[in-house]
């Protein structure tokens, strides 16, 4: 098995060069794991994101990567670990986090009969935002997406659907924004254009991503971080830079990726 980066490695080669205090962890969780039976879905998953990164979280089909993000979300109750999110307990002050998150899962789900901007409205209002119009509005514009906002959503591409599902999402300014296989069902352009807006709210929100993924390239274009999960568990870990120089020989990410399975198959 490929020998996992300590924790002091990614810190020194993490792109952000701000303080590494405790509070400059938007996501540090310990020994989290999530059981169905005897099954291990995540097993002792130790992981810290700082501030400021794009975290490509990666992993084969089934390895665990929805239900971590559903566990750091709230939506599901670890089997046993802990872990704060935003600075607040995963378990116990999950209202604390969900305040300070935003969330994109795999299939978003809207008000089909009802227009992009009622839908934003009605999820605004849902999170607290008393008065959401200029927060709509102004996201929208943020998102290049101010022609949606009276399209009924089953008037809308997948694209489209997707960009006011962040939209959604960061309406209510989250510091963190969990992004479940966002490039699922997009082509190309729809790729490059989601990579913009992500490194966009990355750079220019201050927002910090945490993003499933099967794209490799994505990986290599978008993120700063990667890990990669392994039938459950945590095989992998360290700054992009690290990863390039440490396989430079292997030609391309994929091989890495490959190479990081096999060998922990072996
Ligand atoms: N409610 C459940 N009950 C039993 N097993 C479950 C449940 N939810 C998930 N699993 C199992 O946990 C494992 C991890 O699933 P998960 O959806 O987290 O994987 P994933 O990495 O997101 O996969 P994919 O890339 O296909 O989305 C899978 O083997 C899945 O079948
Ligand atoms: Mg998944």
């Amino acid at each position: 098995m490929i020998e996992k980066a300590s924790m002091n490695e990614i810190m020194k080669e993490s792109p952000s060069k701000e303080e590494t205090s405790f509070s400059s962890f938007v996501v540090d969780v310990r020994n989290l794991a999530k059981r169905y039976g005897d099954f291990a879905a995540v097993n002792d998953l130790t992981l810290q994101v700082k501030k400021g990164e794009i975290f490509g979280f990666l992993g084969h089909n089934g390895a665990g990567k929805t239900t971590t993000i559903n566990m750091l979300t709230t939506l599901l109750e670890p089997s046993s670990g802990s872990g704060k999110v935003a600075g607040y307990d995963i378990i116990n002050e999950s209202l604390e986090v969900r305040r300070r998150i935003g969330y994109l899962p795999e299939n978003v789900q809207f008000y089909d009969s009802m227009t992009a901007y009622e839908n934003l409205e009605y999820f605004a209002k849902l999170s607290g935002i008393k008065k959401p119009d200029s927060q709509i509005w102004e996201v929208l514009d943020f998102l290049d997406a101010r022609s949606y906002a009276d399209k009924k959503i089953s008037a809308l591409s997948k694209g489209m659907r997707q960009r006011i599902g962040i939209a959604q999402a960061i309406i209510h300014e989250p510091e963190i924004l969990f992004l479940d296989e966002p490039t699922t069902g997009l082509d190309p352009f729809g790729v490059k254009q989601l990579r913009d807006i992500i490194l966009r709210l990355n750079s220019q929100k201050g927002i910090t991503i945490f993003m499933n993924t099967h794209l490799l390239q994505e990986v290599t274009k978008t993120c700063s971080t990667i890990g990669v999960l392994n039938h459950g568990s945590l095989i992998y870990l360290d700054s992009l830079s690290n990863t390039m120089k440490r396989f430079k020989d292997e030609g391309s990410l994929e091989d890495i990726y490959l190479n990081i399975e096999n060998n922990e198959e072996e």
